[in-house]
């Protein structure tokens, strides 16, 4: 029997080809005969193509030239909807919008025609705001250009406002945010008679395949879909690549030559989708002993042209949106509404970091209206086990937010340096602040959607000693095969190195659902583990192993089993846990199997000659039920932290006219290590009953706390009413200026 390795830091399984360039990205591929495809894209953010211009004297008849006019009706791509086109037709709705496909074996030669064709539009009126497209003034889609609504109602929130001894309103505002994974979006097809394959940079295989069968109307076995490694995804590579890969193939289906499609940064940047925009108001009610009486709350977001994957991430985030408290009487309205730009999709958190900034900043500003202290206020309100949130879930699993809150102000220094700060502050030009954010998320897909995805996973062994994981669940860095590797060899008692994870192809794998939602570890992790022990017990029914038998005994049934039938195969088929029930006629239930908890608390040195904000200390603490792998839990929370201070600091897309105006990575600014504090991430460890191993999800969680625990010390530390994000240097000077002019007033 094997030394255990779950909760150990075992080398990542792709680790040693990565860091010795043997990765194969989809860039580094090549075939003979290969096509370099190119994009054409819409110039403004709304009109009707009159037409398209080939200029330049460019050899024209040498390319390959794909318009709306080369896609098999209905041209759109499968998502929710099925509302966007795979290229635009007559009409266009969003700036970047692709037009014209273009391939030629020199890609130099694609990259000059792409430049040289001019597509004639009669501009149409665009949408460029969330106000101006809740006025409705201009309607560009449906009756209203409401995507989706939500309407969560518990008890009566007008009469507990009515009755309510403080009523304490705010706004709330968040920016779209890149994803920034290092390696851009890409794929490679080849296509014939016989049917389609692509190769890709992507999260969510099954995904591309439904779009390419129905696009082509083909039979599930004439699509092939293959990820290669994958450098980052964070929810980018979730829905888009659908559209790189149907392009790809068009491109290849009219050449008859194999077509390979990479954007490079720019493109990838201005083209692909962003993190949702949003606004929040609350209006919160309180009793004169500081509990929640009432929340309502107003959440929109800014869906951009299309709906695309806009109705789940307005559910998650509505569903998130009054946090981890309970509270009698809860309006939640969600809204995700239609504008001219790109459509805004898939991004770490999903709707959950927008929605909990607004709360986790106003329940500051309601504890300082109410004179209570910021811990003080949370902690008479936090949800425990056995109540029931306002969606309806009772909380089964132990719920210990006063602890987790005990425990991060401890290790941050909270109530000395809050006092310390506000002692020194008077006297320095460099204010400095602390605040927290005490948030949650769930884990796996919303409501019912893990019963729709039904995710299957096989394991098979094979003839040398080896398990292998058959799974759709892409590697993105996250580090999919590895935990998938470890909890395979602590179940089984074999050796790591024993276990091998497939290459996701569509070919060769099941569907285990697309890898988001913080659901790879929880919900695939765990049929990855019932499929091991089905393996077991096929052995166990055949006489070759003794009950529960692992390690070498398990390796060597493996091998006379294979010996006398010549495979041996087993299949897991998600099931949900026992009780968790969701009803998406009321919009009520368990929203999620499970969730992470978690506090995460910020101190900041503000200077108010420059208005630059400083991160000096960063605690995270989070409940993810058990660590499976120590440095990968610490990496996902360091990232994720990391990439949530560019959000909550520095990431500000700037729309001109529809479309990213700084789609560089010299003017879009992310945090370099430069940036950063040092990040000091804790664990606790309350093992869930139906996760491997006790494990939850955690990659998503890190997204949803940092922005309001910064903004809440930059309030502290400034006095600033801060309720957007980002707080770059401009906007908080901006905020302090007019709270000084309306001091003067
Ligand atoms: Mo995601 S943002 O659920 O890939």
């Amino acid at each position: 029997m094997a030394a255990p390795v779950v909760g150990r830091a075992v080398p990542r399984k792709e680790g040693r080809s990565k860091v010795t360039g043997q990765a194969r990205y989809v860039d580094d591929l090549t075939m003979p005969g290969l096509l370099h495809g190119v994009t054409v894209r819409s110039p403004v953010p709304r009109g009707r193509i009159r037409g398209i211009r080939f200029e330049g004297g460019l050899p024209w008849d040498e390319f390959t030239i794909v318009t709306a006019r080369d896609v098999p009706a209905p041209n759109r791509i499968a998502l929710i909807l099925n509302d966007q086109p795979c290229l635009a037709d007559d009409v266009i709705n969003h700036a970047e919008e692709p037009v014209v496909l273009l391939a030629h074996a020199d890609r130099g030669l694609a990259e000059r025609a792409r430049q040289s064709v001019a597509i004639d539009v009669d501009p149409l009126p665009a949408v460029l705001s969330l106000d101006e497209s809740l006025s409705g003034r201009e309607v560009i889609w449906g009756t209203d250009n409401v995507f989706k609504s939500y309407l969560v109602n518990s008890g009566d929130v007008d009469a507990a406002l009515a009755a309510a001894d403080i009523v304490v309103e705010g706004e709330y505002e968040t920016g779209a945010q890149e994803q920034l994974y290092i390696e851009p979006q890409g794929m490679i097809s080849m296509a014939d008679a016989e049917g389609i394959t692509v190769w890709g940079s992507l999260q969510c295989p099954y995904y591309v395949h439904k779009a390419l069968t129905t696009l082509f109307s083909l039979p599930a076995g004439r699509v092939r879909v293959v990820q290669t490694e994958t450098g980052g995804g964070f929810g980018g590579k979730e829905e888009y690549p659908s559209h790189i890969a149907a392009h790809a193939a068009l491109l290849a289906m009219k050449s008859g030559r194999p077509v390979k499609l990479v954007y490079d940064r720019a493109e990838d940047m201005v083209a692909t989708t962003k993190r949702h925009p949003s606004r929040t108001r609350h209006r919160t009610g309180l009793s004169h002993d500081g509990r929640l009486v009432a929340m309502d709350i107003d959440f929109v977001l800014d869906g951009g042209a299309y709906c695309t994957l806009s109705p789940v991430v307005l559910s998650r985030g509505t569903l998130h949106a009054a946090g981890p408290y309970y509270c009698p009487n809860v309006r939640i309205r969600g809204r995700a509404m239609a504008t001219s730009t790109p459509p805004h999709g898939a991004f770490r958190g999903f709707g959950a970091p927008q929605s909990l900034f607004a709360l986790e900043r106003h329940m500051d500003v309601v504890a300082a209206r109410a004179g209570l202290a910021p811990d003080d206020l949370r902690r008479r309100n936090f949800i425990v086990q056995g109540q029931t949130s306002a969606i309806g879930q009772v909380m089964r699993e132990p719920v210990e937010m006063d602890a987790l809150l005990d425990r991060a102000l401890a290790l941050s220094g909270y109530h000395r340096k809050r006092e310390t700060f506000d002692r020194a502050n008077g006297h320095s030009p460099v204010k400095q602040g602390i605040g927290f954010a005490s948030f949650l998320h769930g884990a796996g897909f919303t409501g019912s959607g893990e019963v729709h995805l039904a995710s299957v996973v096989d394991v098979e062994a094979t003839a040398d000693g080896h398990v292998r994981v058959l799974a759709a669940s892409t590697e993105i860095g996250q580090g999919t095969n590895t935990i998938f590797a470890q909890i395979i060899a602590d179940t089984l008692g074999i050796g790591y190195d024993q276990v091998e994870v497939a290459q996701p192809d569509t070919a060769n794998v099941p569907d285990s659902g697309p890898t988001v939602a913080s659901r790879t570890a929880m919900v695939v992790g765990k049929l990855v583990e019932t499929a091991a022990r089905t393996l077991q017990q096929t052995l166990v029914d055949a006489g070759l192993l003794g009950a529960g038998g692992t390690g070498d005994a398990f390796i060597h049934a493996c091998r006379t089993y294979i010996g006398t039938h010549g495979a041996l195969r087993a299949r897991s088929i998600y099931s949900p846990p026992p009780g968790v029930q969701w009803d998406d006629e009321a919009y009520r239930g368990d929203a999620y199997g499970a969730f992470a908890w978690a506090v995460y608390v910020a101190a900041v040195s503000v200077d108010t000659a420059t208005w630059e904000t400083r991160i000096d200390d960063f605690v995270a603490l989070q409940e993810i039920g058990r660590v499976l792998h120590p440095v990968l839990a610490a990496g996902q929370i360091e990232g994720g932290v990391a990439q949530a201070i560019g959000y909550a600091l520095l990431e500000e897309v700037i729309w001109r006219n529809g479309r990213m105006a700084n789609g560089q990575m010299t003017n879009y600014i992310m945090p370099t290590s430069m940036d950063l504090p040092p990040i000091r991430v804790f664990f606790e460890e309350r093992p869930y009953a139906h996760g491997p191993f006790g494990a939850k999800g955690i990659g998503e969680l890190p997204m949803d706390g940092v922005a309001p625990a910064i903004a809440n010390a930059i309030a502290h530390a400034t006095g600033a009413a801060v309720s957007k994000i980002p707080i770059t240097p401009e906007s908080l000077m901006a905020t302090i200026d007019r709270q000084l002019e309306a001091a003067r007033v």
